[in-house]
């Protein structure tokens, strides 16, 4: 017995943040999951921790990623080898081989020229290590995805879209060559639009790894009656595109070192809104090349996110609705503080280079904020059946 959405707005005020009935959770589960009898909830459960392994490890990369960066290792391996690049330099022939060609690029004559070989062992395992982490991510999602399929335990729909995070991630590491190669000629750093970009393809594979995890789980077949607005709703996917946003101006931050400069806070070479934010023509460009701008921008957007975060669980926990909707919104709003307070002792203990316990904190930090924002917004996207009011 399916019922109306006239009787389900008129349902029982002590429905409301509750488990629903059985015929009312039928009618609202997700397509995917009425439509799959042979997927078992064990069978979940085993795709489940798999998804969340991979969440894990994505994170771990996006920290080596900041450490290899931080530690300015990034353009050490001059070439891309898909697959025998998986093997370290072996022999001491090896070694001078690498090095010879790192020697060939800017980076080496204009900032590194004398360095030992020693010195350069360490960035070359660093960037080795980020490389080698990406191709063990590749083998981890393909193997079990494989096995999943042929064993049948994957539910209709899911496969396309585990195909397509697949899909993805090979095309990152491509993005990640685009990128180191932007830095071999000319430059001695890599272009801050690809690093850019390299970052947020990692930030929207996290995100959607946790999606797809979280989809998975038993409570998600639970929905619940809320008595969340069609504003709060909406708000909810406005912070997810704000972090998503502040996430590509910290790269912007990080690809042209705008950290290193105006290390005070609150003010910007003394004032609230620092002079010189738009000295480039045409204007835009300044959103991207101009560290003034850069950094200002990257400030102002976290104040907003913030703010933001602070109203929407506030404005959620006085609803008293469900309250794993209310719960992830003040864990979110809680890492949006955390991260702020991480972004500002970066800035100020920066003299000249970024701190790297601070700089790494900082990058997973955003990591965080940004699995938390799909999080909740998963939360109030699925498992409830919103009883929709007119207003905020
Ligand atoms: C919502 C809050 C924030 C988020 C989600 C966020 C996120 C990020 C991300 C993803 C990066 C690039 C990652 C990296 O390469 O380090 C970054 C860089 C940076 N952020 Fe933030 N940030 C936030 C707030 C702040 C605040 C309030 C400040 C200081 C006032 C700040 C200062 C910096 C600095 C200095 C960098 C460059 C660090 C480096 O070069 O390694 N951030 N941020």
């Amino acid at each position: 017995m399916a019922l109306s959405r006239t009787q389900l707005h008129a349902a029982p005020q002590a429905l409301k943040g509750k488990l629903l009935p059985q015929a009312l959770k039928e009618k609202h589960l997700p397509q995917a999951v009425r439509a799959s009898p042979q997927a078992t909830s064990a069978h979940d459960a085993a795709v489940a921790v798999w998804l969340w392994a991979i969440a894990a490890i994505v994170f771990l990369m996006i920290i080596v990623g900041g450490a290899t960066r931080l530690t300015d290792s990034g353009l050490s391996i001059t070439e891309w080898r898909p697959i025998l690049g998986a093997i370290p330099p072996l022999s001491a022939a090896d070694w001078q081989s690498a090095f010879a060609k790192y020697k060939e690029i800017p980076e080496y004559k204009l900032v590194n020229a004398g360095m030992s070989l020693e010195d350069f062992k360490v960035i070359f395992w660093w960037e080795w290590g980020h490389r080698f982490l990406g191709r063990l991510i590749g083998l981890a999602f393909a193997i079990p995805l494989a096995a999943f399929w042929a064993l049948g335990w994957l539910r209709p729909g899911l496969t396309p879209k585990l195909v397509g995070v697949l899909a993805l991630g090979g095309l990152q590491g491509a993005i990640g060559w685009y990128m180191v190669q932007s830095g071999l000629v000319e430059r001695v750093d890599v272009s801050q639009y690809r690093l850019a970009l390299h970052l947020t393809v990692a930030f929207l594979i996290l995100g959607m790894v946790v999606w797809l995890a979280l989809d998975l789980a038993p409570d998600t077949r639970s929905p619940r009656l809320t008595t969340l607005t069609v504003a709060q709703r909406r708000r909810a996917w406005l912070i997810v595109s704000l972090v998503l946003s502040q996430v590509v101006l910290g790269a912007f931050v990080a690809g042209t070192k705008a950290g290193l400069v105006y290390n005070t806070w609150p003010l910007m070479d003394g004032r609230l809104v620092p002079n010189g934010l738009l000295t480039l023509a045409p204007w835009y460009v300044n959103v991207t090349e101009n560290i003034t701008a850069i950094q200002f921008n990257h400030r102002t957007v976290a104040y907003v996110v913030l703010a933001l975060a602070l109203w929407h669980a506030m404005s959620l926990a006085r609803a008293e609705d469900d309250e794993r909707i209310s719960r992830t919104a003040v864990v979110l709003a809680l890492a949006v503080v955390v991260q702020a307070v991480l972004g500002i002792a970066t800035l100020l203990l920066a003299h000249g280079r970024i701190p790297i316990g601070l700089g790494l904190a900082h990058q997973g930090g955003g990591a965080i904020v940004w699995a938390f924002a799909v999080w909740h917004a998963f939360r109030v996207t699925r498992g409830t059946v919103v009883k929709a009011r007119a207003s905020a």
